[in-house]
Parts: C-alpha cells; structure tokens; sequence
C-alpha cells in the first residue's frame, strides 16, 4: 500500500491533485514540492485565501488537509527520498529554441526531474507521469533513472490528468475517468494496481481505466485535441453566421441535441486559451510530422489557424466597427483571464486582442475580477511586440469594472465571467461616449436586453 506521495510542481495541476488526493487519503502523506520559493510560500499562507491558485472550493480543501497530511515545501531531494510513489507535474511548454521550436513539447524540466530522482532515490520507487508529455516518454524517463540511479528499480506510470481549471475540485472528486497506463510487465501491473488503490478511496472503480503507457500518453494529447477540434468547428461556423444571418447559438443548440454529438463544448468565442490546448495540439502535430505523417500533422493544425484566426478576427471587427480606427480610442476590456472562474491567463485571448489593438494604437482599459496589473503587463511583455514601457502606457488596468469603462468607446468581453452578465448596464452606458459599443466575445449578454439600452451591441456568430 501507498503511505507516501511526493509531487514535483505545485502548480495549477500538482496543488489541486495532491490536495484531492490528501483529502480524500488520510492515511497517505503527501507532500508537494517546487523549486519557486513564492509559490511554496503561498501554499503554506496562514491565510488560505492566499494560496497561489484561484479554483471556486480549493482553498476549503487545502484548509482541511494542510498540516495533517498534505505539505508543501522546497525540499525537494528529502521528499523524493522519502515517498513510495512520485508524481512529476512540471510544466511541459512548448520549445522556444532549437529543433521543434514552437511546435514540440520543451521537456527539460521533466528531464531534471528524472535525473534528480534517480540520484536521490535510495529505495525502489514508482513514477508516475501527471505532466501531458509526447507519446513515448516514459522510455526516455525510464532510461535515464536506469543509467543514472543507484541501482534500484524504477516504475514508471502515466496517470495523465484531465482536470478543466475553473472546475479543478469538481473534476477531480468526480472524474469522468482516471487513467492510468503502464508496463505490461507483473511489475508494471503491481505498480498500477497501486496507483488504482489510491485513487479507489474516491473513484468508482468502473471510472477507473488501465492501458498500457503508449495509449495513456497518447489519449491525453488526443482527449485535448478533439475538444479543441469542436471549439474550432464552432469558431469556423460563427463566421459563416454571421455572413448568412444563421445565429450559432441556435445552430450549436439545434446539432448539440443530436446525441451522437452532445451538447458540450459547443460554444462559441474568441477563441480557445489556456495552457493546454496550443502546446497539446502543436505536440500532436509534431509528432505526426516526425514520423512523416503530413496529412495527419495539416488536419490538426488547421484547429490551431482556425483559433488565431477567430482571435485576430475579433480585434479587426472591433477596428472596422469603430469606423475605421481605434487610435486614442479608449476600449474597456472585461476579462483577461482565459476562463472564468480562474486567475490563469495563459495563452488567453484577451492577450492577443490586446496586442492588436495596441498595434492600432488604442488605450486598453482592463478589469478581471482575479488577474492583476503585474500579470496582465507580464502577458503583454512576453509577446515582446513593443517595448515595455508603450505596454505600460497603452494598457491600465482597475480593480473596479464601473471605472475601466467610464468614458470609453467601446467594451470587449472577453471572459464569461458571471458577475459580468450581472451588472448594471444602464450605469455603464450612461457614463460611456456615443455610440456605445459592445463587443461581446463570449455571446454572454442579452442582445435584446443590450440594444434596449442603446448600446451598438455585437456578439459572435
Ligand atoms: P504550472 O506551470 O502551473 O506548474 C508547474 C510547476 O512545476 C511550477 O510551479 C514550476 O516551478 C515547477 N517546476 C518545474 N520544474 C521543476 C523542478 N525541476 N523541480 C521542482 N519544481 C519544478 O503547470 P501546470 O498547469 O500545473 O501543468 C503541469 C503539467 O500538467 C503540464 O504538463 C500540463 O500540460 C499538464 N496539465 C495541465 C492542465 C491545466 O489545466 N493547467 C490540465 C491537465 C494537464
Ligand atoms: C482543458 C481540458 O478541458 C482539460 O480536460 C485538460 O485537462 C486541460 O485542458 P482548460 O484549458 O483548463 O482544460 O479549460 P477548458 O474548459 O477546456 O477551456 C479551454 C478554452 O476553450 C477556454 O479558453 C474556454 O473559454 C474555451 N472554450 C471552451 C470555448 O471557447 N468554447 C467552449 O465551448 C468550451
């Protein structure tokens, strides 16, 4: 039986995951470290309110856990030493450099983290890979612990992890599936049956799927293409919508209805975000290509230039609409996140859109109700389109949604957060120049309701 569990990465996927697993497993300590010092200070906050991930129930979790049997700490090598099963959930971005740049998975901090492991590791152990990787890393893993270690014997598990941020906690207490794929091997099985027994504390057994490594590696990367695939195929439609007077709400409702298709992940944006659905997919077209599966590299892609297409598209209908210029314009942004209901903005759209619009010399006006100034400059910066200094100057950012839209031109949404649908949209029209315009990148807002008040009001498709 599993009695200790050790994490590498303490971030978005490791924090939530160990938390569960910590509540849900009292009898298992686990403990979950990272190299970045603020991050594990803010897990360990005395206020819980503090920790350094924004998911609705989390903090409530971490509450009932930290201290009994879930700890975070820098220490990495005496928490390897002392765990029977380590999990490796380090970040797995995509290449900024060298071969596969901008395309393949960067793996150097799942490679330090097998070195590291196989030099402290003094009694045999299980890996098990919580990161999204390429198919066919666990021999890379498995290599370097055989080569490297002190001769003591290494499973290696992939437990790829579906969580949705936003939804982390009610993912992770009912998941559709766990996954867990090993070797074939009486060893391999063992070391599964005692990855199933944790999450079995939990999970319905039934929900709890075995394969071997290749297939669980190469499932998580597919699970994230084909919902990424269905983001994009509604994406592509909402255009011809918007050409034909059809309304992609209606069509999204009229195809999700038929079973075969269900009614899920069918809404309309602009454009898909986050930290996984690019790198995820940019990996599986990379892999296709290096195995010199073209046709099976362009098909995925397209989801990707679909995405950057819906994105751009938004920027330039705002340009247009606003008669041709945005230059010293103020546009309010609302949302910056990539989703609602979290504080992560990777690869959100809003950060595209801004940086178009910026290049139109607009004056950019955010309010999220969780991202701050430093991380929306950060974004910005990142890009490298200017320098950091215009980016402060084109961008300000507030804590309050009535002051970022006073006096502007137009607003975007682009999140969904819920709170936007609530406010008092009289107010805001009242304090803004004529027309007013809105452009809705979420189809969140009554359209009757919007033009009632007099807004110039455009959504999606
Ligand atoms: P993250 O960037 O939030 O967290 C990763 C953490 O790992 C960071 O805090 C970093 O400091 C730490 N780290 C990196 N190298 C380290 C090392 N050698 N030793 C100790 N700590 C180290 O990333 P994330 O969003 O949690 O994603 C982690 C993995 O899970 C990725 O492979 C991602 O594709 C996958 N994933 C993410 C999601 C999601 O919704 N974010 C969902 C499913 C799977
Ligand atoms: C995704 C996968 O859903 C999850 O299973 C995996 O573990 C990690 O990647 P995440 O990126 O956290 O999760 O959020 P998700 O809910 O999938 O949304 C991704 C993006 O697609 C967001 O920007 C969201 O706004 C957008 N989206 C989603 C749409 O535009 N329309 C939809 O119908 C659904």
């Amino acid at each position: 039986m599993i009695t200790n569990i050790c994490c590498i990465g303490a971030g978005y996927v490791g924090g939530p995951t160990m938390a569960i697993i910590a509540q849900k497993c009292p009898h298992i300590k686990v403990t979950v470290v990272d190299l970045n010092e603020k991050r594990i200070a803010a897990w360990n906050d005395e206020n819980v309110l503090n920790i350094p991930i924004y998911e609705p129930g989390l903090s409530d979790v971490v509450a009932e856990a930290r201290g009994r049997n879930l700890f975070f700490s820098t220490d990495v090598d005496a928490a390897i030493d002392a765990a029977d099963m380590i999990f490796i959930s380090v970040n797995t971005p995509t290449k900024t450099y060298g071969v596969g740049k901008g395309m393949a998975a960067d793996l150097k901090y799942i490679e330090l983290c097998a070195r590291q492991i196989a030099r402290v590791a003094k009694n045999d152990k299980i890996v098990v890979e919580k990161s999204t990787l390429p198919v066919r890393t666990a021999s890379a893993i498995k290599n370097i612990l055989d080569h490297t270690g002190n001769g003591v014997n290494f499973q290696i598990l992939s437990n790829p992890e579906f969580l949705a941020e936003g939804t982390a906690v009610e993912d992770l207490l009912a998941p559709d599936r766990v996954l867990i794929g090993g070797d074939t091997t009486p060893e391999g099985q063992k070391a599964i049956d005692l990855l199933v027994e944790v999450y079995a504390n939990w999970v319905p057994k039934q929900n709890i799927l075995t394969t071997n490594v290749w297939s669980s590696e190469l499932s998580k990367l597919t699970a994230n293409a084909f919902l990424a695939q269905r983001v994009s195929s509604i994406n592509a439609l909402s255009e011809l919508c918007e050409k034909t007077g059809a309304d992609v709400n209606e069509v999204a409702r009229a195809i999700g209805m038929d079973s075969r298709i269900g009614p899920k992940f069918l809404k309309s944006s602009v454009g898909f975000g986050g930290s996984c659905f690019q790198k995820d997919i940019l990996n599986l077209v990379y892999i296709a290509k290096s195995y010199g599966l073209n046709e099976v590299a362009d098909y995925w892609e397209q989801v990707i230039i679909m995405n950057d297409h819906q994105k751009r598209r938004f920027a330039k209908n705002i340009v247009k609409t606003l008669y041709n210029t945005v230059s010293g314009k103020k546009i309010a942004f609302l949302g910056w996140a990539f989703k609602k209901d979290t504080n992560d903005t990777r690869e959100s759209a809003a950060i595209y859109v801004a940086d178009d619009l910026l290049n139109e010399q607009a004056s950019i006006h955010v309010y999220d109700p969780k991202v701050g100034a430093v991380q929306i400059q950060s974004d910005l910066n990142y890009l490298e389109t200017r320098s950091e200094a215009s980016n402060s100057e084109g961008v300000h950012v507030y804590d309050n949604p009535y002051e970022a839209c006073k006096d502007a031109h137009a607003i975007a949404v682009l999140t969904e957060w819920d709170e936007f649908k609530a406010y008092d949209w009289q107010k805001i029209y009242d304090a803004m120049l004529k027309p007013a315009f809105v452009f809705d990148g979420r189809n969140i807002l009554d359209a009757e309701k919007m033009n009632a008040i007099g807004f110039q009001y455009y959504k999606i498709g």
